[in-house]
């Protein structure tokens, strides 16, 4: 009995291989924090207990959860610096996945644009669209008071085109806070905080 069991233990560890807790958070295949185990093209770090997901331009974003049945995974957008309206990596113009590796954005992704430059924006503002945005405002803790009363609009990321970026700096914006599955009216107490990625499953 022991025996067999072994050989299953050994067995289902051979097929999958998969990776160690992260602190308090499974790591399913094929994501992979170390060489040897999960599939290296799937690499997601494990700094000092926390998960985080790499962008092309170098920075980590958190992850927050993983469902590996629908090969998705949710980053925490990067974070608004305390008394400005910046996002953390403003300086490389937002999110930008490397292209050759098997992760894109989902299309379930509610992007709210902030502290844009007037006019390219001017249209958004007037549309019932922005209250996405002032509810956001209104709720956020005192950290990001920097972003009030600023021009923004909202978007639901779902374009194929661009599914390996969020760019703000380019298109005149500060920040983008983000929300996954954003239900219209909705209150802010329901949204959930993120950005859904999702991979290409392994052969
Ligand atoms: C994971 O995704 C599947 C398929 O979309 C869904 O049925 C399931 O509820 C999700 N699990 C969690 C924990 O969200
Ligand atoms: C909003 O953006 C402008 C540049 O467009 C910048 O000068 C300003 O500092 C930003 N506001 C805050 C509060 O960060
Ligand atoms: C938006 O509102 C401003 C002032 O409230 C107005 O001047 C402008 O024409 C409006 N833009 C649109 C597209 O309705
Ligand atoms: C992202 O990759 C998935 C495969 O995992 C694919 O089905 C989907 O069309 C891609 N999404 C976009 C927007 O390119």
């Amino acid at each position: 009995m022991m025996f067999l069991f072994l050989i299953l233990v050994t067995h289902v560890s051979e097929a999958y291989n998969t990776c160690p807790k992260c602190g308090s958070i499974d790591v399913p295949y094929p994501l992979s924090t170390d060489d040897n185990c999960g599939d290296p093209r799937y690499k997601v770090y494990c700094n000092n207990g926390i998960l985080e997901f790499l962008s092309a331009r170098g920075f980590y974003y958190k992850i927050l959860s993983i469902n590996q049945s629908a090969y998705k995974l949710i980053i925490s957008p990067p974070p608004i610096q305390k008394g400005t309206c910046y996002s953390s990596d403003f300086s490389s113009e937002g999110l930008k996945l490397d292209e050759n590796l098997p992760f894109n954005t989902s299309t379930h992704n509610t992007v709210m644009l902030i502290n844009c430059t007037e006019p390219l924006y001017y249209w958004a503002l007037n549309s019932s669209s922005t209250s996405f945005c002032r509810q956001f405002e209104n709720n956020v803790e005192e950290g990001i008071i920097g972003c009030k009363n600023t021009l923004c609009c909202h978007y639901l990321k779902d374009s194929p085109f661009t599914s390996h970026m969020i760019r703000i700096r380019a298109i005149g914006c500060t920040a983008y806070p983000s929300m996954v599955n954003m239900k219209p009216g909705s209150s802010f107490d329901s949204w959930t905080n993120g950005i859904e990625l999702q991979w290409v499953p392994p052969n």
